[in-house]
């Protein structure tokens, strides 16, 4: 039975190597991404990527001095960002964020997710945040980028853009908002973007 997150292994592997066909690809770090790395120098340790694509992010991260984990579902986006960054020392891995390994649990002192969640049909939110919030470690930070809409807008999907009280689960599974910022970019995928950092705080 085919499964909501294949069509994302069968688009990797048709792109025969050409990232133009990936729609998301820009083969360079988030700018949102640079931005915080270049402000937050003295934030350092193990980070993590969630649903990394082809590794432009990962890459960052590493190159900001993190020790950098870095997975996604598909097998040929990890074969071809390990190809891409061979001589990198990151660890690129083929993980389904639903079935995380349990090294990976309150693990990271920094984690990025971009455009995953958004990714996922809307049943999958509280499973994929909660996912998410779990490989945070103690005093760990957490920062999320990701399309969002208005209330009342409609977007086809996928991939389906968040409406700002869904970023309210991850304090529900335990982080608390450091910042929170909200960018206007209409397309015909979604009217807004977010911006938000978590951090895991000892209580
Ligand atoms: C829209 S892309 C975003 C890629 C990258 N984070 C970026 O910002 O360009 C979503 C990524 O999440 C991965 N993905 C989807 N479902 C996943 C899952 N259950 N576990 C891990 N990765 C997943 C996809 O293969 C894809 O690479």
């Amino acid at each position: 039975m085919k499964k909501d997150t294949d069509w994302f292994e069968e688009l990797y592997n048709n792109a025969d190597g050409e990232s133009c066909n990936i729609p998301w690809a820009k083969l360079e770090p988030d700018p949102l991404l640079v931005e915080f790395l270049s402000n937050n120098t003295n934030l350092q340790g193990r980070a993590l990527v969630i649903g990394c694509g082809l590794g432009d992010d990962a890459k960052a991260i590493s190159d900001a001095g993190f020790d950098t984990v870095a997975f996604d579902i598909s097998q040929s986006a990890i074969k071809w960002a390990k190809k891409r960054f061979e001589e990198r020392d990151i660890e690129f891995s083929v993980h389904d964020i639903f079935k995380l390994p349990k090294e990976y649990l309150e693990s990271f002192d920094f984690v990025f997710e971009s455009l995953t969640i958004q990714s996922l049909p809307i049943t999958f939110r509280p499973e994929i945040i909660e996912a998410i919030t779990s490989t945070v470690a103690e005093n760990g930070k957490l920062l999320v980028v990701a399309h969002g809409k208005n209330e009342g807008e409609k977007f086809e999907g996928p991939p389906y853009p968040l409406l700002m009280n869904e970023l309210g689960l991850f304090e529900k599974y335990g982080l608390t908002q450091l910042e929170f910022s909200i960018y206007d970019e209409a397309s015909n995928l979604s009217s807004l973007k977010f911006k938000a950092l978590y951090q895991n705080q000892c209580h």
